[in-house]
């Protein structure tokens, strides 16, 4: 089994953390850092992450997360916010960095450019915002493999309330919208209903196909 395979094995959502415990920093930079290098659609990477270690903010957070103990329970908290809109401005910076960290222009990249100016910032802002929650999942799911490969424990999480998190942490003022969090941290040694039970995904005959 390749150790990619066997971390995600090994991985779980866990219920209970080690509240005594807490995730080194060169550890949680690497699982944020696996965000970073996610791929996104056009490359634009419409989203942030917020590392969240104040215990007091977390508490907050905990009581708008179904009261989630992992949100405290854990060392840090990660939130995945995505852009709220698409912006020209906004797509300019990500074609001006590429255009500057490369050294060059190109008439293909100018017109692909020229392409997304012409389209996003038109569309309805809702729209462009789940377009970007989609890419922001890919660096959460990036960082949730991360966190395994580091032998981390995290817990995936949709279930807060996102308006409420967007305040706690002033983020539409930021142009952002909170779209999923992880607690990272050390699963506890007792009070995990679900750190001993097997893992189940569905028989690999129902989940992939094969065209060849
Ligand atoms: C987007 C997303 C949201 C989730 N939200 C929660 C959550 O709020 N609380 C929780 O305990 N688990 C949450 N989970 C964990 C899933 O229930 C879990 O990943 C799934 O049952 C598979 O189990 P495993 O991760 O332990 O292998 C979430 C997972 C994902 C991917």
């Amino acid at each position: 089994m390749s150790a990619l395979i066997e971390k995600l094995n090994w991985r779980y959502a866990t219920k209970k953390m080690d509240p005594t415990k807490s995730v080194p920093e060169d550890k949680v930079e690497r699982i944020v850092e696996a965000a970073r290098l996610a791929p996104t659609s056009s490359g634009l990477q419409p989203f942030e992450v917020i590392v969240v270690t104040n215990k007091d903010v977390r508490a907050k957070i905990q009581e708008i997360a179904w009261n989630q103990a992992q949100v405290t329970d854990g060392s840090h908290l990660l939130v995945f916010a995505a852009w709220d809109n698409y912006t020209a401005d906004r797509i300019n910076r990500m074609f001006d960095l590429v255009n500057e960290e490369r050294g060059f222009t190109n008439e293909g990249w100018e017109n692909y450019r020229q392409m997304l100016l012409n389209s996003y910032p038109g569309r309805d802002a809702q729209v462009n915002f789940e377009h970007a929650a989609r890419q922001a999942y890919i660096g959460f799911g990036m960082s949730v493999a991360q966190a395994a490969f580091e032998g981390v424990d995290a817990t995936p999480m949709e279930g807060f309330d996102p308006a409420k998190l967007d305040e706690i942490l002033g983020l539409r003022e930021k142009g952002l919208r909170s779209v999923t969090i992880l607690p990272l941290g050390y699963r506890a040694d007792e009070g995990d209903w679900l750190v001993n039970l097997k893992k189940v995904r569905r028989p690999k005959d129902e989940f992939v196909s094969v065209v060849a």
